[in-house]
């Protein structure tokens, strides 16, 4: 089923929890998740690696593979086990404008995302940028003058400065920019006739206020690759909304580069024939892509929240889910030049509380960073590919 009721956030509405899964103990137990043989040393060589084959290393040169990581995670065991495993990573939440730029216009606060970006360059990563603009995680300030809604004309000269100021302070640090996140929905938010999500930026300044932030973007870091990320973009319909976008900008000299595909995965959605279909149709366009924030939940659907425990029949089933789908990015890998997981272990998972609170394991690593059957997957995958 298609991702409906969308990745709406209630306002105030709490992130992901740190909770500890005693059913994830029976789990691992049983799988007994064995060490792989011959270790492989960290890119940053770090003394103290894991003792498991490096993903990075097994997707080598075909592809960027990281993880979504936080500023808690840059330290100790779970700094080295990023080191290790990522030739990539992305802030999950830490560079967000909410978390640059949280009090008011002009104001940064760059220190959190300055230490994740330098902590992962000093150890040979790249780094992408997640996400200029999005209809949510927005600084309060961004959409009010005083007390009444920010006029058309202040609200391009926010954004363009906002974008403007956070490109150039990453100049040369970040290598791609999510520039615009989830501006176009399939009936599961208002839209435009056009498809466009009827957010503040699309109703205050109008639908060109796609223009306005790949252009500020552009002229801020012409090197810096320039994606168009969302949700369910194989969908056919998505495609179609997406594709039309990438032609306009390009027909009116706006610089875009590339597609994320976020590729957040249940179970049972999406099929692989659509995400094979979709790469192929976006790769017509002359764009590359990325996929962003791979997981796979253990319910059948996004939406639904049936699953209690990480039994090793699931695990399995989640195993093939991600063997299938990292199986064709592989096969893409023209067209496909990075992929990341949304998260370093099922620790932590914002599906753990989106779109209700409850039990998910959609990752690669359990709680205590063991193994689970999807990175063997992931990593049979990645050496066949070889
Ligand atoms: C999520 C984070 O993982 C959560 O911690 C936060 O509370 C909300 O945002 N699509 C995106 C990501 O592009 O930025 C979202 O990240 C997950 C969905």
């Amino acid at each position: 089923m298609p991702l409906s009721a969308t990745l709406v956030r209630p306002p105030g509405a709490p992130g992901p929890t740190r909770r500890r899964f005693a059913q994830w103990s029976l789990a691992g137990g049983l799988l007994g998740s064995a060490p792989v043989r011959g270790a492989v040393e960290s890119a940053a060589g770090a003394a103290d690696a894991p003792a498991d084959a490096s993903l990075a290393k097994a997707f080598g040169q075909r592809m960027l593979f990281g993880m979504a990581i936080t500023p808690e995670q840059l330290r100790g065991r779970e700094a080295a086990f990023i080191a290790h495993h990522c030739s990539v990573v992305v802030a999950e939440n830490a560079m967000k404008p909410e978390a640059l730029a949280p009090l008011r216009e002009g104001q940064y606060e760059f220190a959190a995302a300055d230490a994740l970006v330098d902590f992962a360059r000093a150890r040979g990563m790249q780094v992408r940028g997640h996400t200029l603009m999005w209809h949510q995680q927005m600084p309060p300030w961004l959409l009010k003058d005083g007390s009444a809604t920010v006029s058309r004309a202040q609200l391009i000269g926010r954004v363009e400065r906002y974008i403007t100021d956070v490109v150039t302070h990453f100049k040369g640090r970040v290598f791609a920019w999510d520039v615009l996140n989830e501006a176009f929905v399939d009936g599961e938010a208002p839209a435009d006739p056009g498809g466009m999500r009827l957010s503040e930026l699309r109703t205050i300044i109008g639908p060109e206020y796609i223009e306005v932030v790949f252009a500020a973007a552009a002229k801020a870091d012409p090197d810096a690759l320039l994606f168009y990320n969302d949700y369910e973009t194989q969908s056919p319909r998505k495609v179609e909304m997406i594709s039309r976008m990438v032609r306009s900008l390009k027909a009116k000299g706006v610089k875009i580069d590339g597609i994320g595909h976020q590729a957040h995965c249940s179970a049972g959605h999406p099929s692989v024939a659509d995400f094979e279909r979709a790469i192929d149709a976006y790769a017509r366009l002359g764009v590359t892509q990325h996929v962003t924030e791979l997981d796979i939940a253990l319910n059948d659907s996004l939406m639904e929240n049936k699953v209690t425990s990480a039994t090793p029949a699931l695990l399995e089933r989640q195993a093939r889910r991600y063997a299938e789908l990292v199986g064709l990015f592989l096969r893409r890998r023209a067209q496909v030049g990075a992929l990341l997981v949304w998260g370093i272990s099922d620790a932590h998972s914002w599906l753990n509380s989106w779109p209700m609170q409850r039990f998910e394991a959609p990752l690669l690593f359990d709680a205590q960073l063991r193994p689970k059957p999807a990175f063997h997957a992931v990593l049979e995958a990645a050496q066949r590919a070889a």
